[in-house]
């Protein structure tokens, strides 16, 4: 009888037990995703946009799905319907540098909840068979979005486009701007080891990096090489201030990116007047891939293509130096217009 109590009560104290882990556990498992819910409503008070909707209780569970379908791109017509999807010009744009670590630092903000991402290239701006093509073209371009959240678009090839900012300027005057940027040297190589793949790709030959770097006349950096001149962010940045004030800029450090993400996309959350939402939860290193990663929620993370960080050839160090003397004082100019000091040599 004794015995049988024992067991009785044992078989209770399990019971018990299993329930209190299980409930622990699942506590745990919510709350990364829990937290990715709340932004939605306190942007309320800073965006000049219509009242964002209220969301009811019971379609919490729901919302979240729709959200996480918004932010990979997706909506079906019901969803528009029911929740009054929009598709809304970009209030952000990040307009370059090209290799600066563009579509990292898009898909890092596509982490915050009031964040909608277009994700393809639009090459709106910079493409005048696209630029005709008029407003309403691109509008139908950008995803569908909750009317309280942000587009982002990013085409990089904005930043060293001669006729962009007078177009961008004329689409929205007070439209944010974000630019990434990288060690200009290390960039100009990224941008050599894109086109070199491209060409090997294709069977065709390439020169070396140091042949198109310098010119082979005076010794000097050439530059007439499209990788050296975009590199060279002062001179891009200027012709944008003729239309923009430097406050509505933002500049993102590519090689800190990189290395330690968290702090620029909180920059970057200040300077849109986003809630900060994005967390060490939402980044993760991967070894094998030897960057950061995106974690959205419990089931759903991702890595960056393996176009992005590619291995990059190895260039002579002398003409690495030379570049890096020739975009000193570009550099320091850089610096000077934004603010913004980086680990440069
Ligand atoms: P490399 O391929 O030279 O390493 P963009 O998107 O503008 O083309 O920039 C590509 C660069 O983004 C890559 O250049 C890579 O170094 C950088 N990058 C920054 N964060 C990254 C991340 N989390 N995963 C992969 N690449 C990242």
């Amino acid at each position: 009888m004794l015995f049988k109590q024992q067991a009785l009560l044992r078989q209770k104290l399990l019971v018990l037990g299993s329930l209190a882990i299980g409930s622990v556990l699942y506590l745990v498992a919510r709350v990364g995703t829990l937290d990715r819910l709340q932004p939605i409503c306190p942007l309320e008070s800073r965006l000049t946009h219509p009242e964002p909707e209220q969301i009811p209780l019971r379609s919490l569970q729901f919302k979240r799905g729709l959200l996480h379908e918004l932010r990979k791109g997706n909506a079906t017509k019901e969803q528009i319907t029911l929740h009054n999807l929009v598709q809304q010009l970009p209030r952000a744009i990040i307009i370059g540098v090209r290799k600066g670590g563009t579509r990292a630092l898009l898909e890092m903000l596509n982490l915050h909840p009031a964040v909608v991402k277009a994700s393809q290239e639009i090459h709106f701006f910079d493409n005048d068979q696209n630029y005709a093509r008029g407003i309403d073209w691109y509008r139908r371009k950008m995803p569908f979005s909750f009317p309280h959240q942000i587009t982002i678009e990013k085409s990089p090839a904005y930043f060293i486009t001669e006729e962009v900012p007078e177009r961008i300027f004329k689409m929205n005057s007070s439209i944010k701007l974000l630019i990434i940027v990288r060690e200009p040297t290390t960039r100009a190589v990224s941008d050599y080891t894109q086109v070199l793949e491209g060409k090997e790709r294709k069977n065709k030959t390439y020169h070396k990096f140091e042949k198109l770097a310098i010119d082979t006349n005076t010794c000097e950096v050439n530059t007439k090489y499209k990788a050296v001149r975009t590199s060279i962010y002062t001179k891009h940045l200027e012709r944008w201030l003729k239309y923009f004030p430097v406050e509505q800029f933002h500049i993102v450090d590519g090689d800190r990116l990189i290395t330690d993400p968290l702090p620029e996309l909180q920059l970057v959350e200040r300077f849109l007047n986003l809630p900060s939402r994005i967390s060490q939860y939402n980044l993760y290193f991967n070894v094998t891939r030897g960057f950061y990663c995106l974690r959205f929620n419990i089931v759903f993370n991702k890595c960056l293509a393996g176009s992005k960080g590619r291995i990059h050839p190895e260039v002579d160090p002398s003409v690495v130096a030379k570049l890096q003397r020739f975009f000193h004082p570009f550099n320091q100019k850089f610096s000077q217009i934004t603010g913004r000091t980086f680990n440069w040599p």
